[in-house]
């Protein structure tokens, strides 16, 4: 039932033009990837007893969210120039879209803000440290009161960026399970379509 139900969601996604573009698609979901691994590092980093441990899950974890930060910028520039979106049905009240799209751009802006405000804690603390491709020099001093604030904003914005994730992710699976309108299918990377979902500009 529940199958059979997705898989009609599926099956109405818009046509060709009318979904994203398999660019856009793909990196949708690598950032999916991507956060998967920013948390489990900052975690497993925080839970290491051992202090080696801790050290090469804080190396992944700098170097993965450098990479967070390029692909969203890359990400973007595409949107910009190539990229196809598909407008949202119609059957979607104003209020609706206009929190779908605020909950999409401020996605966006904590992907670019997070990986500011983690080098930015990283560098103020004064010492050269290692990522995967190589050495991040030390620039600036220590200065111990600008690494709390930001270790600060980079931890409530991990927070809030989780609970936006869990409501947008919720949002695409009611729109697959429940309004069966397309909307998920013209995110996913398979299926073929039957019908287009009625658009707005
Ligand atoms: C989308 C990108 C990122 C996400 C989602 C993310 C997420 C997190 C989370 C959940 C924590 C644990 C917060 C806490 O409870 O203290 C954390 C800590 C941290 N992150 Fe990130 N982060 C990102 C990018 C970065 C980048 C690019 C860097 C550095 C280049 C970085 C450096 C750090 C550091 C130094 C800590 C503190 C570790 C400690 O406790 O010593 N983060 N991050
Ligand atoms: C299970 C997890 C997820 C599901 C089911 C999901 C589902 C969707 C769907 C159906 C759309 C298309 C909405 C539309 O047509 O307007 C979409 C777009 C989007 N998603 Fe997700 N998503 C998930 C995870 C994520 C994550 C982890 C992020 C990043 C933090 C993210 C960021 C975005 C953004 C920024 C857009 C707007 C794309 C654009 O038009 O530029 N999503 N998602």
């Amino acid at each position: 039932m529940l199958y059979s139900t997705l898989i009609d969601d599926l099956q109405s996604a818009p046509d060709s033009g009318h979904r994203y573009d398999a660019i856009s698609i793909a990196l949708h979901w690598a950032t999916l990837l991507l956060l998967i691994a920013m948390y489990w590092t900052a975690h497993a980093h925080e839970a290491a007893a051992d202090g080696a441990v801790a050290a090469r899950m804080l190396l992944l974890h700098r170097s993965t969210g450098l990479l967070v930060w390029f692909v969203t910028v890359a990400r973007l520039g595409w949107k910009g120039m190539f990229g196809v979106a598909p407008a949202l049905p119609t059957a979607m009240k104003p209020a609706q879209r206009f929190v779908a799209r605020s909950m999409q751009t401020m996605l966006y802006a904590l992907l670019l803000l997070m990986p500011v405000t983690g080098l930015l804690q990283s560098v103020l603390r004064g010492k050269a440290f290692p990522l995967i491709l190589g050495e991040f020099p030390a620039v600036v001093a220590r200065d111990k009161v600008a690494v709390t604030l930001f270790h600060g904003i980079h931890e409530t914005s991990a927070t809030t960026l989780l609970v936006l994730i869990g409501l947008h992710a919720l949002a695409g699976i009611c729109h697959g399970l429940l309004r069966r309108d397309g909307v998920l299918g013209s995110m996913l990377p398979v299926f073929g379509s039957k019908a287009r979902r009625e658009e707005v500009a």
